[in-house]
């Protein structure tokens, strides 16, 4: 029922929307830690889009009950849940057009992303070899963290096995993005319209690599915005996770904001994938995915660096072209600054550490 689907498509498309014929193209969705703290909430909204047609889950833990569970939800989506015997990975992979990585373990009180880098550099490295193997054209999103270090894994792979395509490999750094608009509706006291403020977070996916542009947020602070609360609404972008991880007291990290993050970036990407334009959303990617933008980007920023989240149109085959970061304030050149230094530290971390094991 593509009219009644559509119905529904609207309410995931930003109020958007796209033709019916559009809607028709089948996606098979893939999320591996499907029954993690973010895994189990991020399928459960990945079902409720009724763009999706095939819902895989694959975890080495409760996939089977997940699974069930979610296929008695009334939308199109046919879910399947599979654990690691019996190639459980390739059923689940075979024939995915987006794959979502939440799998990993989760920061601590007092663990930095650095320290879950070497738990989770193994495992995104296992993930990403079978997703290079049974589903190379995929769209990779990966959300397992220290994403900065991450996706220089995933593409690493990618390259081993001959199959690298750097417009379909993002770092998920939307819940940085879904942060600022919170954190800044809150201040200016517009909490009823959140959604519409938007402000670009740019450079990578951890404390001081994250650099919000406040100076282009869709709705400006007030100018008189006293300079240490300015310095603290930054602070409050760049470390908002740690907020969470200690008033979960060792319960974990970010699972449903990050849950919610994920999905509203997974569908952008869906929605590009099936023909709507003029979608534009901060990702970190290679800065090859887009030779042109990337170097514009690389000179703006005065560094060879590889990967960098800016903002990114996406098109059919993923990046279309990078953004730069336009006109910034002085205080963000900084911050700019600060983070590049720290960023190709953590890209240079993921790349050693594949390349070592090849
Ligand atoms: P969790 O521990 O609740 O869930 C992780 C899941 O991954 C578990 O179900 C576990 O069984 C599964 N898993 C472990 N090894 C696996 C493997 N080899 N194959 C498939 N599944 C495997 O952790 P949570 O809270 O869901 O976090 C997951 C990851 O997401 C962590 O790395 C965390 O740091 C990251 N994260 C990223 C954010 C971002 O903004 N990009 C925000 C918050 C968390």
């Amino acid at each position: 029922n593509v009219q009644g689907d559509r119905k529904r498509a609207e309410h995931f498309s930003d109020g958007e929307c796209i033709s019916s014929e559009e809607w028709k193209v089948k996606v098979k969705a893939v999320v591996l830690g499907a029954a993690g703290g973010i895994g189990q909430p991020l399928s459960l909204l990945l079902k409720t889009n009724p763009a999706i047609t095939e819902l895989g889950l694959f975890d080495i833990v409760n996939t089977p009950g997940v699974a069930v569970d979610l296929s008695h939800i009334d939308t199109p989506a046919v879910v399947v849940g599979r654990l690691p015997p019996d190639d459980g990975l390739k059923a689940v992979l075979t024939g995915a057009d987006i794959v979502v990585i939440p799998a990993g373990v989760p920061r601590k009180p007092g663990m930095t992303r650095d320290d879950l880098f070497k738990i989770n550099g193994g495992i995104v490295k296992d993930l990403a070899t079978g997703i290079a193997t049974f589903c190379p054209k995929a769209f990779v999103l990966v959300i397992s963290n220290p994403v900065n270090s991450t996706v220089p894994i995933v593409a690493e792979v990618f390259k081993h096995h001959k199959v690298y395509d750097p417009k379909r490999i993002f770092g998920v750094t939307t819940l940085d993005v879904v942060r600022a608009s919170t954190f800044v509706a809150e201040i200016i006291g517009k909490t009823d319209v959140v959604r519409e403020v938007a402000i670009p977070v740019v450079g990578g996916h951890s404390g001081v690599t994250i650099v919000p542009l406040l100076s282009q947020s869709s709705h400006p602070l007030p100018a008189d915005l006293a300079k240490d609360k300015f310095d603290a609404l930054v602070n409050r972008i760049q470390f908002g996770g740690d907020e969470v991880v200690k008033a979960k007291d060792g319960a974990g990290s970010a699972t449903l904001s990050m849950a919610y993050a994920g999905f509203e970036f997974a569908n952008k990407i869906i929605r590009a994938f099936k023909g709507e334009k003029g979608i534009v959303a901060p990702s970190f990617v290679a800065l090859e995915a887009d030779p042109t933008g990337g170097a514009a980007l690389a000179k703006e920023l005065a560094t060879e660096i590889a990967f960098f989240s800016s903002n990114v149109e996406l098109g059919p085959e993923g990046v279309a072209k990078i953004h730069p970061l336009g006109k910034i304030t002085p205080g963000e050149t900084e911050l700019v600054k600060a983070a590049i230094p720290e960023l190709q530290k953590n890209i240079d971390t993921g790349v050693t550490f594949c390349r070592e094991k090849y």
